[in-house]
């Protein structure tokens, strides 16, 4: 049989993605047979809040079983652009600049495939979540991680980003807050950033799925801080603020000539978002902000009560998240790369983290907890990773 690349019809692109590193620590817990603490989770512990799934229960009851629009209900659309006008103070048009999308992941995929040729980079600031490492593979572009200093627990470095801006660069990934280490993008940065990308013609990957789950003030649109807002794409997202996960909605908004490309791809690989998820999507913007609220009254809680019980505990250390549900523990003064002090709370101590590694080199030393879980879990597992620090390294 002939071979592709030394393998049988593995397209090299396909070859060329690694699985996540995550990933490895979700299938060794699911063979792992015990009382397990997972702190490892990415998503909001919460059911999706009841008015939302009862409107897209009576909306296929209705019959919205059918395809919808490429780029999404213009109802749903509507319902984004005004947010969006609100927030930005810009005046966003539904039916031209917006996008919806399967989840915040696919509005990534298909930015970083509409701007990014074979070739170009695409500059990722880390530690951050993988995804668009393999989604800047996958487009034939060249992913390159830009590591921010851990001193200050990863504060975000706008020298070192523009430094490495260059003629090559098609886009920048900007998370905030982020996804693992909480921090939030200050303005000043950012619009020193946009600029810079915007004179090398790369465009800026907003992604601020997280921006509602903050715990200071709400920051600011990274597209509102710039006077370049035509350089960024905005991402956006119903699965961690409205415990929507699975629901597979999010959404991608930006300047109508680049927006009118993306459904080219969007049609050849999805069609449209599922329909009665869009409804329900509807109703998480229009609907009660109450359980919202109430849900992040309870990240807020589990937030303090980690930074606390962490501070309690020798030899470790963490900044407080500004943002998002987890904590990046610096556990550096332990044996061992991430990964091994991952396995190591996992077999010794029943607990599952991810490895900071996961996330970059730069998150080397480090584990990120989640504290989406119950407060009780979140105690019981905090427990068990002091007596794994303190066997193993003794009183502080
Ligand atoms: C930083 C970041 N962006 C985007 C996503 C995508 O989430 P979804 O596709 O569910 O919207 C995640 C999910 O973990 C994330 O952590």
């Amino acid at each position: 049989m002939k071979q592709h690349h030394g393998r049988k019809r593995i397209s090299r692109r396909v070859d060329d993605i690694e699985p996540q590193k995550i990933r490895v620590m979700f299938d060794l817990a699911a063979e792992y047979d015990g009382d397990l603490v997972h702190l490892e989770l990415g998503e909001p512990d919460f059911d999706t809040p009841g008015h939302i799934v009862e409107a897209a229960h009576e909306a296929a009851t209705a019959g919205a079983t059918r395809y919808t629009p490429n780029a999404g209900l213009l109802e749903l659309r509507e319902a984004i652009a005004e947010r969006l006008s609100e927030q930005t103070g810009q005046n966003v048009d539904p039916g031209s600049e917006v996008v919806v999308t399967n989840g915040g992941v696919e509005a990534l995929h298909l930015a970083i495939h509409t701007v990014a040729d074979p070739g170009e980079e695409v500059l990722i600031p880390t530690p951050a979540w993988p995804n668009p490492i393999s989604q800047a593979k996958l487009a034939g572009a060249v992913p390159i991680e830009v590591s921010m200093p851990p001193e200050a627990g990863f504060e975000p470095d706008p020298d070192t980003i523009i430094d490495a801006i260059g003629q090559d660069t098609a886009a920048v990934s900007l998370t905030s807050p982020s996804n693992p280490t909480g921090r939030v993008f200050p303005p000043e940065a950012i619009e020193r950033i946009v600029e810079a990308a915007a004179e090398h013609g790369a465009y800026v990957l907003a992604d601020e799925v997280y921006r509602n789950l903050t715990y200071g003030e709400t920051p600011a649109r990274i597209r509102s801080v710039t006077d370049h807002d035509e350089w960024v794409l905005s991402v956006d997202s119903f699965s961690k603020t409205y415990a929507m996960t699975g629901w597979r909605v999010g959404w991608l908004s930006g300047p109508a000539d680049v927006l009118g490309e993306v459904t080219k791809i969007h049609e050849s690989t999805t069609s449209c978002v599922n329909a009665p998820a869009q409804h329900a999507a509807i109703a998480a913007l229009t609907g009660s902000r109450e359980p919202i609220e109430a849900m992040k009254d309870a990240f807020r809680s589990r937030r303090d009560f980690v930074v606390d019980r962490i501070g309690s505990i020798p030899h470790v250390s963490v900044a407080p998240p500004e943002g998002g549900f987890y904590a990046f523990l610096d556990v550096s003064a332990l044996e061992g790369s991430s990964m091994e002090i991952a396995k190591r709370l996992l077999y010794d101590y029943q607990v599952v983290t991810a490895p900071g590694v996961a996330f970059g080199d730069g998150g080397e030393g480090h584990i990120r907890l989640s504290f989406a879980n119950d407060r009780d879990r979140i105690a019981t597992g905090l427990d068990r990773l002091e007596s794994m620090i303190r066997t193993e390294l003794g009183p502080a």
